[in-house]
């Protein structure tokens, strides 16, 4: 491997960035510049904010809030809910994808009730995946989204929803499924040192699961961070437990220690991280655009600079490879070796359909 590599900018799915609602955490600026930062030059931004993405006018408050202010490109996700489905039609064309909320986390968009969720898959039109949060309930969801042939991305799967995954794919469903840096790199074993700071939705894994995720590496389509911030004070509130953890700018070093180290290969490395996601979600192209990698940079994840609103990771102290020396979208540098010295340039995207 050469030293310096040339990478494809990385995509994203799905990452929350708390703009409206709850800024204290993360937003639009600060959540692309962590994006652009972490080598990342498109992300997906999830519905459950207050107010929710569950209708069109609160989409385009989204998108009117994002105009001008955003490093990376970004588009929407939209959230599912009984009333929802009356504006599928409307934004169907303008979002990448609908989040199902199966089990609850942050936000109140859980849906339980088979009526529900059958109307749901039943009503999301168009080549875009359902994406579902299915911890216990992944067979609902793989269920239905045979019933009503569509496509179905399973969001941060977790070890022993390998074998349901992989039979789904195998009977012709059109099936997708992610996993997240979190569940590939800390254990139940970093609850002890990490206490609340380690709390997201799916829980951390026990070694043996997480073993099985590395093991089963090459069936998995993508990494997503599902870059959940809270703020540190909230994150340590015991009584009021928050769930989700940063990834955006620690993942790419992570990864290339795993390759390092023999787990996958880099082009497996570069398609989870990119050219999957690209497909899977008809994603515009984006020409002239790509990030440069110092790859024998070896450090500390806490010795690199955050540009996160909540200055914090899960990942302290574990080793990182590879720096990021610069950033190109659409031919224009945006970040080098540090810093960003343009003013924002990233785009609202809609799907190519
Ligand atoms: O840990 C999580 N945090 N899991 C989720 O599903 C949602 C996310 C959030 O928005 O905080
Ligand atoms: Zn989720
Ligand atoms: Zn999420």
């Amino acid at each position: 491997m050469d030293t310096l590599i040339k990478l494809p900018g990385f995509v994203d799915v799905h990452v929350h960035l708390r703009e409206p609602g709850a800024t204290q955490k993360e937003d639009f600026s600060t959540g692309t510049k962590a994006a652009i930062a972490g080598g990342y030059t498109q992300v997906l931004d999830m519905p459950n904010n207050n107010p929710p993405t569950l209708d069109k006018a609160a989409l385009d408050n989204k998108i009117k809030l994002a105009t001008g202010k955003i490093w990376s490109d970004l588009g929407f996700n939209f959230g599912a809910s009984e009333n929802s489905t009356k504006y599928f039609d409307q934004v169907k064309k303008d979002v990448f994808g609908l989040k199902v909320y199966m089990n609850s986390t942050t936000g109140n968009l859980v849906i339980t009730e088979r009526k529900k969720l059958d109307l749901i898959f039943r009503s999301w039109q168009g080549p875009l995946p359902i994406m579902v949060h299915a911890e216990n309930t992944l067979g609902i969801a793989i269920s239905l989204a045979q019933k009503y042939k569509k496509k179905l991305h399973v969001c941060h799967m977790v070890a022993d929803q390998i074998e349901m995954i992989t039979k789904a794919k195998k009977s012709g469903l059109q099936i997708t499924c992610e996993v997240c840096p979190h569940h590939l790199f800390l254990t139940r074993d970093d609850q002890k040192s990490l206490g609340t700071l380690a709390m997201m939705k799916p829980p951390l894994l026990t070694k043996a699961e997480q073993d099985k995720l590395w093991a089963n590496i090459n069936k998995i389509d993508m990494i997503s961070t599902d870059h959940a911030h809270h703020t540190l004070e909230e994150k340590k509130d015991k009584r009021d437990v928050k769930f989700g953890v940063p990834g955006l700018e620690t993942t790419l070093p992570l990864m290339l220690n795993a390759v390092f180290d023999g787990k996958l290969s880099l082009a497996k490395l570069i398609n989870m991280l990119s050219t999957k996601a690209r497909e899977t979600f008809m994603l515009p192209e984006q020409p002239n655009t790509y990030v440069l990698v110092d790859l024998t940079k070896v450090y500390k994840i806490k010795d690199k600079k955050l540009f996160t609103k909540c200055n914090w990771t899960p990942f302290e102290n574990m080793e990182g490879r590879g720096e990021i020396k610069k950033v190109v979208l659409r031919g224009k540098t945006v970040f080098s070796n540090g810093s960003f010295n343009t003013s924002p340039s990233g785009k609202i995207i809609k799907p190519r359909v």
